[in-house]
């Protein structure tokens, strides 16, 4: 098969970054035969040239002068992965405005500056796509924007910050502390050293103030969403919400009521039976109401250097395969694909 070659250009090569890598490599022959091309990274922006890295990437590959990557011509598609928010935003505006579609992780550069990113990307025909900004591995940015498209959604309830929702739930199910459980998420690597994103719920708003925006089709500012953390959540209200057949979790809503949209952050108090009630440890889900689907829940791991791989992965195919992608002849593609 004679395939065509695309080149990307990678911004970041931490956790993230390191996973795209990795799931590149080991697919090139399936993502070929799902959307026609042969995927290659040409260049890799970094901070530390000489740092060791979780894959081996060779030394011409990486650069600090990220105009190596945005003036290349070769390169058609970037993804960011490199965290950020006024200098990403540059980045990713010059990207866009040079004809370059966009792939980010990034929810504190899509929740405060989408509206515009949107903008650029209409306006020079390329894709802005960032599903795993949002609970990781879920595919929610994808199923809301598409597959309910056609539905009225009413309501979206989430679970979106895996930190925050392991703590709670050694609070829960072990009786622990606070303070403990929080210094346990650190240990394992869930938490910050500095856990202020997640545990004021800073980190499930910009996520939230995302969902409600594609829910609702207009833009939600994080300004607008209502905010508490879990830092106040003690033991006794834990056994509290026990004793009454409920279980506390940091619970993400975006509601509509006629054109009033209200979006928040709070730790709430759930029925045990509720299905977000039963979402432990550090996995993500979120429940979406809507006039003809009804119910549904989407549940799976919020982040982690695989699992967020495999969303921004899929964005790519998801630019590979769409019509902005001007195929410059026709590919072969296997049937089924
Ligand atoms: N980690 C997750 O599970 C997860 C899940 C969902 C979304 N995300 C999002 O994905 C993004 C990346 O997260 P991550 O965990 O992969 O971060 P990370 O491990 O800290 O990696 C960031 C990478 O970007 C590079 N970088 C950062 N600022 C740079 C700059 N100014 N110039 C050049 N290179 C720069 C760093 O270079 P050096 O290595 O040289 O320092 C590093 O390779 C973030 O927006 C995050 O919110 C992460």
């Amino acid at each position: 098969m004679n395939r065509k070659v695309v080149k990307v250009g990678l911004l970041g090569l931490g956790t993230v970054g390191s996973g795209v890598v990795k799931m590149l490599r080991q697919n090139v022959e399936e993502l070929a035969q799902k959307c026609g091309y042969e995927v290659e990274i040409q260049r890799v922006l970094v901070r530390d040239l000489e740092k060791m890295r979780a894959v081996d990437v060779e030394r011409h590959m990486l650069t600090r002068d990220v105009q190596d990557i945005l003036e290349d011509p070769e390169v058609r598609i970037v993804i960011e992965v490199m965290g950020g928010e006024e200098q990403t935003k540059e980045i990713v505006l010059q990207a866009l405005q040079a004809g370059k579609h966009v792939i980010t992780a990034n929810k504190d550069l899509v929740a405060l500056h989408g509206a515009l990113l949107h903008r650029a990307a209409d306006e020079n025909g390329v894709e802005l796509l960032y599903e795993a900004a949002v609970a990781g591995a879920i595919p929610i940015v994808r199923v809301l924007k598409q597959s309910f498209a056609a539905d009225n959604v009413r309501e979206v309830m989430g679970i979106v910050n895996g930190t925050t929702n392991y703590i709670l739930s050694k609070m829960t199910a072990e009786g622990a502390a606070y303070e403990d459980a929080l210094a346990e998420a650190q240990q394992l690597g869930y938490a910050e050293a500095d856990p202020h994103a997640d545990v004021s719920g800073l980190d499930a708003a910009r996520k939230m103030a995302i969902l409600a925006s594609i829910s609702f089709r207009q833009a939600v500012e994080l300004a607008d969403v209502k905010l508490e953390g879990i830092e106040s959540v003690t033991q006794q209200d834990v056994e509290r919400a026990k004793a009454g057949g409920q279980v506390i979790k940091l619970i993400g809503r975006a509601r509509r009521e006629g054109s009033a949209i209200e979006v928040s952050v709070a730790p709430m108090w759930l029925e045990a039976a509720h299905p977000l009630a039963k979402v432990g440890d550090c996995f993500n889900a979120v429940y979406v109401y809507a006039d003809a689907l009804g119910e549904a829940m989407l549940y799976g791991r919020g982040a982690g250097e695989m699992p967020t791989a495999s969303a921004v992965v899929g964005d790519l195919l998801a630019v590979l395969r769409g019509r902005k992608f001007a195929a410059a002849q026709p590919q072969q593609m296997a049937r089924w694909a």
